[in-house]
């Protein structure tokens, strides 16, 4: 369900959140080995190192954190290092461990060296997050048992384990937590090269005929996201279907993907929407994030995490200490005059006064 009546409370064909469709399709995709996950190098590089040192030194492998934006793959990399070490992987949330029982639960049902991921580490509760502390640190939990005054602690060992933390909000960490992974990676946007590779591989195993321009022309609108990709992917198959030969050439993937009201950049309705508040409701900016997000009906945590990393990168957002401001490409791309202040994406934007 694409296109409603209201797009406004339509689901975006373009957010990288995970949905129940997005399950199905990414466990047939997702690739196995390292040699299979297309992009992120140096993270793989890293990677590859550390896990081949853990494995000859019949250790586990450090605690890991992996954070960046939505949808780029920090679960599948989970796997990977799982399918790597050969070991189980057991996958939580954040907001999934309720208590701290849950927690130690998970912790004492692993195996010798097993990695447990905790997707959105950042949602732990405080009293989740002690737990954790000796776990990491020394592989120990301390276990209250009774309450009041007769209350005891006892300490238990747990066996060695990694833990993979994932969140696209580091700064939300706690130090302490922070400081007890011993490998943090950064996830960074796809460039539109890997996204051809990630969409053809995709088409491949599902076996859609895809042309390349045709993959191309999906990649270069998946705003560097392999999720929105291969989403994006599945959405032209069915105009392919219906209103060509089933083959998704670029001319095919470019109708489908106006019709989804992605544009030539990979700007959806929502990307649009929020650009032209800054512009037409606050002069082009500075305007605050929540100001901004109450003007258009939309929550700050989607603008910050899903829209404007994807804005900022185009060189179309500026983030400065009193707010959001669009930029001279912004405006050319929306098709506005650009006014004489507009400031120019030279990554260094300056704003007269505006730094106070
Ligand atoms: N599918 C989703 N992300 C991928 C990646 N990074 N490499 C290969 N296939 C993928």
């Amino acid at each position: 369900m694409i296109e409603t009546e209201d797009m406004e409370f339509a689901p975006r064909v373009i957010s990288p959140e995970n949905t129940t469709e997005d399950s199905d399709i990414e466990l047939t995709l997702r690739p196995q080995t390292l040699h299979e996950y297309i992009g992120q190098e140096k993270v793989k590089e890293n990677l590859a190192i550390y896990i081949e040192a853990a494995k000859r030194r019949g250790e586990p492998l450090d605690h890991v954190l992996l954070y960046g934006p939505p949808g780029l793959g920090k679960t599948t990399l989970s796997g990977i290092i799982a399918h790597e070490l050969g070991v189980n992987l057991r996958v939580t949330t954040g907001p999934a461990i309720e208590k701290p029982g849950d927690l130690v639960s998970l912790l004492t049902s692993l195996s010798d060296n097993d990695v447990l991921f905790i997707d959105e580490i950042h949602r732990l509760s405080r009293a989740v997050e002690e737990i954790l502390y000796p776990a990491l640190e020394d592989r120990v939990i301390d276990i209250i048992i009774g309450k009041g005054p007769a209350a005891r602690s006892i300490r238990m060992d747990l066996r060695p384990f990694t833990l993979i933390g994932a969140t696209t909000r580091a700064g939300q960490l706690s130090a302490p937590l922070r400081d007890r992974f011993g490998v943090i990676q950064r996830l960074e946007l796809y460039t539109k090269e890997q996204l051809t590779d990630i969409v053809r591989r995709s088409a491949m195993i599902l076996g859609i005929p895809c042309e390349t321009d045709g993959a191309a022309e999906i990649a270069g609108r998946a705003r560097g996201t392999p999720r929105i990709a291969n989403r994006l992917l599945k959405r032209v198959r069915d105009f392919a279907d219906v209103m060509g030969d089933g083959r998704i050439t670029r001319q095919i993937a470019s109708i489908a993907l106006s019709r989804l009201e992605i544009d030539a950049l990979g700007l959806d309705s929502l990307d649009r929407r929020m650009l032209e508040m800054i512009i037409r409701g606050y002069g082009g900016g500075p305007v605050g994030l929540e100001t901004l997000a109450s003007a258009i009906g939309e929550e700050s945590v989607t603008i910050e995490d899903v829209c404007e990393p994807f804005l900022m990168q185009l060189g179309f957002l500026g983030r400065t200490p009193r707010g959001r401001c669009a930029t001279r490409l912004a405006y050319e791309h929306l098709g506005f005059a650009v006014p004489d202040n507009a400031p120019a994406d030279d990554g260094q934007m300056r704003f007269g006064d505006s730094e106070g």
